[in-house]
């Protein structure tokens, strides 16, 4: 199950799970372009696939498109907590109705659909669950001081999720990219060279995150090749957490 599936990042994970031959069920508020991948994972792939326009901060919507699984014969076995909204707002410009606003959707939407899946899983005994954090849950970069908590408590989730339930068989990680270039931020970066020029002076690789930079630590995190891997933040970030 992929949370956010609509979106770059989480589009770019479908494909990924679906070239390895996952059965996928997808959620996302956008009917349109969940219709759009959908079509895509099934014409391109084969790909057995379940869609959901779901609300992740709604428990009722999640349950309701989890209980689906049974539609691909299967319970839920991996669970990519991707949805999410950003905020870029320093701490003054902001309001408090901003930082409900993106914790609700980035800490209660990755609560909710594990709260939903991993009853199946405890009963399976085995789980995977993948969290998308981000660079800002371990360094402040300007005006993300709302956006970089909800990703720490992403990241801090992770880990008591993983206490929680690594005696059940199931891991819970996370993945923290630095931006990653997509086509919706593509333009925006070459009209901001000054940005791009500070991420590129903090970023030992020497060029941006791309989508398919995640794809191999999703496919590892996401699989029983991981199974002694647990409660851990990866960064997938060039190395600008280090410098
Ligand atoms: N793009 C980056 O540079 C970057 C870097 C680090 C982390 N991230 C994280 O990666 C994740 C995906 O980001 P993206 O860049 O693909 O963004 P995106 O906006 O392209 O995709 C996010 C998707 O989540 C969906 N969504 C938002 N709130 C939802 C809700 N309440 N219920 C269901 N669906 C909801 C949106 O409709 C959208 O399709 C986010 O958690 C983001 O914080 C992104």
């Amino acid at each position: 199950m992929v949370t956010g599936a609509a979106g770059a990042l989480g589009s770019m994970a479908a494909r990924t799970f679906a070239r390895a031959g996952a059965k996928l069920l997808l959620a996302d508020l956008s009917a349109d372009r969940l219709a759009a991948l959908a079509d895509e994972l099934r014409g391109q792939q084969g790909s057995e696939v379940v869609t959901g326009v779901v609300d992740v901060t709604d428990a009722d919507q999640v349950a309701g498109l989890v209980d689906r699984a049974a539609e691909l014969g299967a319970p839920v076995s991996v669970l990519l907590n991707n949805a999410g909204v950003p905020m870029s707002k320093t701490l003054m410009e902001s309001t408090p109705d901003d930082w409900r606003r993106v914790f609700e959707a980035n800490v209660i939407g990755t609560v909710v659909p594990t709260q939903a899946c991993v009853r199946g899983m405890v009963r399976q005994g085995y789980g995977r669950i993948v969290n998308v954090s981000s660079i800002t849950a371990r360094t402040s970069v300007p005006q993300r001081c709302a956006y970089g908590a909800t990703k720490a408590a992403v990241s801090n989730m992770t880990q008591s999720f993983a206490v929680e339930f690594g005696g059940h068989g199931i891991t819970v990680n996370a993945i923290a990219p630095s931006a990653v270039v997509t086509d919706m931020n593509r333009d925006l970066l070459a009209s901001q060279p000054e940005v791009y020029r500070d991420l590129m002076a903090h970023t030992p690789v020497g060029r941006m995150c791309v989508a398919d930079d995640l794809a191999g630590v999703l496919l590892l995190l996401a699989s029983p090749a991981s199974a002694f891997i647990n409660g851990q933040t990866v960064y997938i970030d060039g190395g600008f957490t280090v410098m």
